[in-house]
């Protein structure tokens, strides 16, 4: 996948996933979006690093949290930003996907921001695009969201600091289906996090992920046990193609963070949560709005994240040029 993510010079041109992205050009993003970020605290909250840029938001699937902080982040970088409404659009009438992108590119797009409920959606339209044109991958399908794993290394580094060699991370729920964990598990991994693992029941673990280096717990308790993170993902049941649970109150009951078994984690641990969140289901109302949820946080991290993922496809940067 590197060969079109990247440009002749090993620099982003399209961002699709972490898989394979070395550790330099990750961490590059994250400084990047700190700089972005000291932007987002200002009265002025301007970075105008593209203007005269065209912005196409092309959602096939639902989504909060991710189309309007790619919409805030374009605007913020005075991007011309379209938000196509794909379930409004000629598809309906029979127009194909690669008819409507090159009406789109006709329009002088110069990036694609994409989510598909198909993993490689995102690579394929990569492939067909102009080459002055840039995609980036805002969730496809169970492979990859590599914005949201971004933001979440962003919240750690925010409360963490540098040295994830120090770090023990939990992520609970549903990894079979979810493109965070897959994408979260490629990011921590790189970074170098001492311990990354992985809590759910069997039928919601993927066969063979060990071999991603992430350990695997299917008791709540011991997978939490001194971890210093832990990221919380939501049952994706529009996903399951067959009853995998029994129900959500049988899977609060055994995999449900809820405060008491919190205490068996660090004392200083941070909670975070990719959203939507479902309460009562995979966490508690409690540990979600509590003192050591940054799930909020991580919604504001993901505006600079995008910024800096926006600027750095289409060749600006925010350190030299802000
Ligand atoms: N985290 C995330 O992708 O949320 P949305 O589906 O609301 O974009």
């Amino acid at each position: 996948m590197n060969s079109i993510q990247l440009n002749s010079e090993g620099q982003l041109k399209h961002f699709l996933g972490i898989e394979g992205l070395e550790r330099a050009l990750l961490i590059e993003i994250l400084d990047q979006a700190a700089a972005f970020n000291q932007i987002s605290e200002k009265q002025m909250k301007k970075a105008p690093l593209l203007r005269g840029k065209t912005v196409v938001n092309l959602f096939f699937e639902p989504s909060t949290r991710t189309r309007t902080t790619f919409e805030l982040a374009a605007k913020r970088l005075a991007a011309d930003v379209l938000n196509f409404n794909v379930n409004a659009s000629s598809a309906s009438k029979g127009e194909t996907l690669i008819d409507m992108l090159h009406n789109l590119e006709a329009m002088h797009c110069d990036m694609f921001v994409v989510r598909h409920g198909e993993g490689g959606a995102a690579h394929f339209i990569a492939q067909q695009v102009a080459p002055h044109v840039s995609v980036i991958n805002a969730g496809d399908g169970w492979h990859e969201h590599p914005t949201q794993a971004m933001l979440d290394m962003f919240t750690i580094r925010q409360y963490k600091g540098d040295d994830f060699a120090a770090l023990k991370v939990a992520i609970v729920g549903d990894i079979l289906h979810s493109r965070v964990a897959r994408s979260d598990i490629h990011a921590l991994m790189t970074l170098g996090v001492a311990e990354v693992r992985v809590i759910g029941p069997r039928t919601l673990i993927p066969v063979g992920v060990e071999s991603l280096g992430v350990q695997v717990f299917h008791h709540l308790e011991q997978g939490l046990r001194d971890v210093d993170v832990v990221i919380v993902l939501r049952l994706q049941r529009e996903r399951m193609l067959s009853a995998l649970l029994p129900s959500s109150q049988e899977y609060f009951q055994c995999y449900g963070l809820t405060q008491t078994v919190l205490q068996v984690a660090h004392p200083e641990v941070i909670v975070m949560h990719p959203g939507p969140i479902n309460r009562g289901v995979e966490i508690a109302s409690g540990v979600a709005d509590g003192s050591r949820s940054v799930i909020l946080q991580q919604v504001s991290n993901g505006i600079a994240i995008r910024m800096a993922v926006m600027a750095m496809t289409l060749g600006v940067s925010a350190i030299s040029d802000a």
